[in-house]
């Protein structure tokens, strides 16, 4: 580790907590916290044209990964992107309609053998340049997170071509042609793990792998389709990065979060508003950290529920490996003043 590094690391509440601590007050970002609540990202959104273009448009896409910072001084910023550039840089047809969501050439057999893993990192350059952009920018108490989908979620949108209620196109093709839907998590896991691994390189300080879907599955498929193959990113990211930090977000899991995270060996769950924190906590034993898991509802409403909800929270994560977060993205609706609510209850 070089002398930077160490300083930057022990300046951060959050890698602190990655690395094996308990800190108090936790340390607090919230996933989507750069979006379409904020007038400051409207604004820019709005002069980018479409979403994938803001995307990959490192000065724009870093100014928008900062704004959250700069307004609310998070202690992590998420980089500004999304999980279907993997898709899009495999050389599949991404688009995003307004006000409707991904959409994307359903993909079939003959596209699955075609699609391409190598010169994925040379075709998301852009966005490696925006993390490059923002390392640059933040100070060095924060930390900054690159991420990808979970080869799991990812897929599901690469077979139905948009989101789907419960992934029923996605998990008809893993029971019809497991073969098949192998070779898809396949090639996503390969590609996850260069770009992970470019991201880290380019100067994030963690990731986190979002698996959005995995509470669609059943118990043993579960196994097969999302915990396995983020074990293999895990596993492939660590060997090029040994000690890389990795936030796996299973959602939906339940309570099946300790097996994952000795499967997999994340340093970090994150966890929606479903699962019960202190019984997780008491099976994790400190092994691994956990963030989350307000329910986005209760940002939204605010008052006396949402105070409630921050304090029953700290009191299970009280003096435990915990990163405080919401339980899924923040909503559109969200009030900034509840945010800012929620900050200063967090920090007391
Ligand atoms: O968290 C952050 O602030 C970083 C940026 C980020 C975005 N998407 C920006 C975004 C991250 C980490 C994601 C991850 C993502 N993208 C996931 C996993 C997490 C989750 O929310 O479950 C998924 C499933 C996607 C795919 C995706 N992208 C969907 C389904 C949508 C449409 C839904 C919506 O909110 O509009 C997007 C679009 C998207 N990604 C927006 C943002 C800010 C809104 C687009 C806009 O500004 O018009």
């Amino acid at each position: 580790m070089t002398d930077a590094g160490t300083t930057q690391r022990e300046a951060s509440r959050f890698l602190a907590v990655l690395d094996g601590a308990a800190v108090s007050p936790p340390p607090i970002w919230l996933m989507r916290q750069a979006g379409r609540y904020l007038p400051e990202y409207r604004a820019v959104r709005a002069e980018a044209g479409g979403f994938l273009d803001l995307c990959f448009d490192p000065a724009r896409a870093a100014r928008v990964t900062l704004q959250p910072i700069e307004r609310f001084g998070f202690d992590a910023a998420i980089l500004f992107s999304d999980i279907l550039v993997i898709p899009h840089a495999m050389g599949r047809s991404v688009r995003f309609a307004e006000g409707e969501g991904p959409r994307l050439e359903p993909i079939d057999a003959e596209g699955i053998e075609a699609l391409e893993v190598e010169g994925v990192v040379a075709r998301l350059a852009s966005v490696l340049e925006t993390v490059e952009r923002v390392r640059g920018s933040l100070p060095a108490s924060t930390a900054l997170i690159g991420f990808c989908g979970a080869p799991f979620t990812v897929a599901t949108y690469m077979i139905a071509g948009r989101g789907t209620p419960d992934q029923a196109p996605a998990r008809l093709l893993a029971a019809r042609q497991p073969e098949r839907f192998a070779m898809l998590i396949d090639r996503l896991v390969e590609a996850s793990i260069d770009y992970l691994v470019a991201q880290l390189d380019a100067g994030a300080d963690a990731v986190q792998i979002f698996d959005s879907w995995a509470g669609v599955l059943a118990p043993p498929s579960f196994r097969r389709w999302s915990e396995e193959p983020i074990a293999r990113i895990v596993a492939g990211v660590r060997a090029r990065k040994p000690g890389a930090r990795i936030i796996g977000f299973p959602k939906g899991i339940d309570r099946a979060v300790a097996p994952f995270a000795a499967a997999t060996g994340v340093n970090a769950v994150g966890v929606d508003w479903t699962v019960p924190l202190r019984a997780v906590r008491d099976e994790l034993g400190g092994r691994c950290a956990l963030q989350g898991n307000l329910d986005p509802m209760l940002l939204v409403a605010g008052g006396p529920a949402l105070e409630a909800a921050i304090d029953d929270i700290l009191e299970a994560m009280a003096g435990a490996r915990f990163i405080f977060n919401l339980g899924h993205g923040i909503v559109p609706e969200t009030p900034i003043a509840h945010v800012e609510q929620l900050i200063r209850r967090v920090r007391g």
